[in-house]
């Protein structure tokens, strides 16, 4: 009976997004999650969104159509994503990747909806066993154990304020060879680490590569925050350049998922626009055709399709040039006042928790603070951040950046 339903924890992000809502205390900041918010506070429409949304306001056919897109996305949409994602990051392969046909794409509801959809057809088909960085987005664990995964494991990612890639890849050696029959899929955060703001070195990448490769795991790439490590879309794409790299890899042969969404990186959060690639072998167009075939499927029976407004905005802003290129400023100047915030808040902090925070780069400020002190600041400061000691740094203005890197200095002494 409905008695027997049990209630769930709530969500350790957007849980507290909840809990900020309903306290009344005039001082309170809230730095839970991840959305950008300019000097002001305010969560800004970036200047090339808006002159999108103008266009699609005065083009009366797009205006107007309110049908159904069809199940993996508007046709529009598909190509000015894929010439962004495999034609503009990735020059030296993508573009021949696209003419073979071997990349099924769907647009989805934007980056845990890529998850959502790639977890579901790996546990249908390929794998239900996934390896998870500790710490990470909490609701990795959630979208892949709902979606089928039965086994979720983790590898070392950060301990004591730095990164432990010799760790982590000792342990996927171990545990995957002792496990040869069972198929372990691996999820690469692309560029800035949620929640840790700390990225392998490149020639620590090109070893994690070759350890995933070598180890036959099947690469998932979360690349929810394009742009926001160098202030530079295409740029922030190194990972998806590196495992597309033919003659180091000459294929992935369960295939390479890349997720990614326009949430941050345009601002669109609230559209849900995003998409999942996959990357199949070489010369066999039927795998393509039969994971287009089985991505539909998946769609159809969860949302049959994805909404239209926000992908007409994503599509106007990737497929005209001069909106392009005010987008890549807008990512530029986002970036740019997160870093400016570290570095105002690295001046103003007296504390010890600054080891890497100068390294740390994306949208936030991973503290080192405790569930306890994290418990203080909320409780005594009306400060309120992830439980994991997470910091949404554009959420810090001028108007308080006192007051919280007071509250800070004060709970690192507890
Ligand atoms: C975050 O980590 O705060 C963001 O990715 C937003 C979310 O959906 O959790």
């Amino acid at each position: 009976s409905l008695e027997q339903i049990p209630r769930a924890a709530p969500d350790r992000i957007l849980g507290l997004t909840e809990q900020f809502a309903r306290d009344t205390r005039r001082q309170k900041v809230n730095l839970t999650v991840g959305v950008y918010k300019d000097g002001w506070g305010q969560v800004t429409t970036f200047p090339s969104v808006a002159r999108a949304q103008k266009l699609i306001d005065s083009d009366f056919e797009l205006n107007t159509d309110l049908s159904y897109l069809p199940i993996t996305g508007c046709p529009e949409y598909s190509s000015a994503v894929l010439s962004f994602l495999f034609g503009e990051s990735c020059p030296q392969v993508g573009p021949r990747l696209l003419e073979e046909g071997r990349v099924s794409f769907a647009q989805t509801l934007s980056g845990t909806g890529a998850l959502a959809v790639a977890s579901k057809l790996l546990a249908l088909f390929l794998s239900r066993t996934v390896w998870i960085s500790e710490p990470s987005w909490p609701n990795h664990q959630n979208i892949f154990r709902s979606n089928g995964f039965t086994d979720l494991r983790t590898y070392p990612y950060y301990q004591n304020g730095r990164l432990v890639v010799d760790e982590w890849l000792e342990k996927l050696k171990t545990e995957v060879r002792k496990d040869p029959e069972t198929r372990h899929s691996i999820i690469l955060h692309a560029c800035c680490h949620n929640p840790t703001g700390l990225d392998p070195t490149r020639e620590e990448w090109v070893r994690i590569l070759d350890t995933v490769h070598e180890l036959g795991m099947i690469p998932i790439l979360d690349m929810a925050y394009q742009g926001l490590e160098s202030g530079n879309p295409p740029a922030d794409a190194y990972v998806l350049r590196m495992a597309l790299d033919e003659k180091r890899y000459k294929c992935w042969p369960n295939g390479l998922f890349v997720c990614q969404s326009f949430a941050k990186n345009m601002g669109l959060y609230g559209e849900r626009v995003g998409s999942l690639s996959v990357v199949t072998p070489p010369a066999k167009p039927h795998v393509r055709e039969h994971v287009d075939s089985q991505l539909k499927q998946i769609v159809r029976s969860i949302y049959s399709s994805p909404p239209g407004y926000g992908s007409r905005v994503a599509t106007m802003v990737l497929s005209k040039s001069f909106l392009r290129m005010q987008w890549y400023k807008d990512v530029a100047f986002m970036t740019e006042r997160l870093s400016q915030v570290r570095h105002n808040m690295h001046n103003l902090l007296k504390w010890p928790g600054l080891m890497n925070f100068q390294q740390q780069h994306g949208m936030f400020y991973y503290t080192g603070l405790s569930p306890k002190q994290v418990d203080v600041l909320r409780d005594k400061y009306s400060i309120y951040m992830t439980m994991d000691g997470r910091l949404s740094l554009s959420g810090v203005n001028d108007h308080n950046i006192d007051y919280v890197c007071e509250a800070l200095d004060a709970v690192s002494k507890i």
